[in-house]
């Protein structure tokens, strides 16, 4: 049985050029971690269709997928000049993975309250994601729900063809959906039978943001951005990623053999099952992911890719599948023990100025945030830092979804 806690404590910053809330880390934070067990309906009045349609109806119906809500919208130039003659920016899109429940809905909210932002909420289950944004509040035409079951690769690219033909601009990508098993005494599957975690958190986000990244190319928004969720729990230069069972992608033998548990082994390292550290391993990957789209794009592109820890979120469905007594005192433990835990609301506004913020524009950056709630890049793992193993985990990536 375990109960996790944890304390985010920098031990040293210096003001960060760009911006007066940002933070260069000099040593690393601690967190102390105990684990007990076992569009643009533009506000400019361009062209503006909203409608409820089918475009995926018939694939989606052939493989039992619920229906994708898209609308057709053409994006307006970048700027309009205003009545004073000063111009303003036109509404950005941001597609959100997993934007149905905690992270992903509270930076939607945070975001399309803004009224600069068009939300597009990636989701699994269409009705949940449609009924959880208007439990919040968001207005109407600030969101476009589309399915995406990042566990399917036929999905995701239908997601992506779904995309292209509303004709959104595609400005900021958020991969932030993510499944956490630490119970599963057994692995689970993606559609095309690579371990659910693994294949979920990482391999389905890779291909969404390898196709999609094309469309941030084609985009003229002056911030580009591709940000993916990473967490502390995979970097064992932290007191939190020492709580076993760490992550570690060994030499990656078993990613290299598909994670399908049959002729090679579910996990990344080849060893044993572990669901926790399928989860941990899942978030190295994400952050090395995001290290190598920038080392492979950014120069050429312009595109800012950046990862973050958005703190200790106690309280969302991450922990849903943990046993009752963890799920019952981990939010008080870390809210009154270790001090760690960050509200939904306030992650949401963290991860909202990753997307958007201009002192948060900087490419290759893991961000956190102290004490105080300002920004800083942290510093990654060893192993979460590797650029050999990042550029590895790329290529059997690509393989895997088909790329390559
Ligand atoms: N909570 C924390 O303390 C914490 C700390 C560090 C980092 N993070 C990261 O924050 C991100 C969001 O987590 P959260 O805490 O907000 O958890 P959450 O409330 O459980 O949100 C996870 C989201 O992912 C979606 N999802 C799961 N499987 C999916 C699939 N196959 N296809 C599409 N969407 C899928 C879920 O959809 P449904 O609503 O349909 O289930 C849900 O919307 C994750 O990347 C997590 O690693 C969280």
């Amino acid at each position: 049985m375990a109960l996790q806690a944890s304390s985010f404590l920098p031990s040293a910053v210096t003001v960060h050029k760009e911006g007066k809330s940002s933070f260069v880390v000099k040593k690393d934070s601690a967190f102390l971690g105990i684990s007990i067990s076992d569009h643009h309906k533009s506000d400019f009045s361009v062209v503006s269709l909203r409608s409820k349609r089918s475009l995926a109806k018939k694939s989606n119906q052939s493989r039992g997928l619920t229906r994708a809500q898209t609308t057709s919208i053409t994006t307006p130039s970048i700027t309009r000049a205003t009545t004073d003659g000063k111009k303003t920016l036109r509404k950005g899109t941001v597609v959100i993975t997993g934007a149905s429940s905690g992270l992903g809905l509270a930076t939607a909210k945070s975001l399309a309250e803004t009224g600069k932002w068009h939300v597009v909420m990636a989701c699994r289950n269409f009705l949940k994601a449609e009924k959880a944004a208007k439990s919040v509040g968001m207005a109407k035409d600030s969101y476009t729900v589309m399915h995406l079951d990042l566990a399917s690769l036929d999905s995701v690219r239908q997601f992506v063809d779904n995309f292209r033909r509303s004709e959104m601009s595609l400005d900021v990508l958020v991969c932030n959906a993510a499944v956490y098993l630490p119970t599963a005494k057994e692995p689970t599957f993606t559609a095309e039978g690579f371990e659910l975690s693994v294949g979920t958190n990482h391999l389905g986000h890779f291909l969404l943001a390898r196709l999609l990244v094309d469309d941030l190319k084609k985009s003229d928004y002056p911030s580009k951005r591709l940000i993916i969720v990473g967490s502390i729990t995979g970097n064992t230069n932290t007191l939190a990623g020492n709580v076993p069972p760490k992550a570690n992608l060994g030499d990656l033998r078993g990613l290299a053999g598909g994670l399908n548990g049959l002729n090679s082994s579910a996990m990344i390292d080849g060893n044993e099952f572990d669901g926790a550290k399928a989860y941990k391993d899942s978030k190295v990957c994400n952050m090395l992911m995001m290290q190598e789209f920038h080392k492979r794009y950014h120069e050429e592109t312009g595109i800012a890719f950046s990862s973050l820890y958005p703190g200790c979120i106690a309280t969302t469905g991450l922990f849903r599948e943990h046993i009752p007594l963890f799920r019952l005192l981990f939010p008080p433990f870390q809210k009154y023990i270790t001090k760690g835990y960050v509200s939904e609301t306030e992650a949401g506004q963290r991860l909202a100025q990753v997307v958007s913020d201009p002192s948060l524009l900087k490419s290759g950056v893991y961000w956190s945030w102290n004490k105080n709630s300002a920004s800083f890049e942290n510093q990654l793992s060893q192993e979460a830092s590797d650029a050999e193993k990042a550029r590895k985990v790329w290529e059997i990536s690509e393989k895997l979804v088909g790329l390559a």
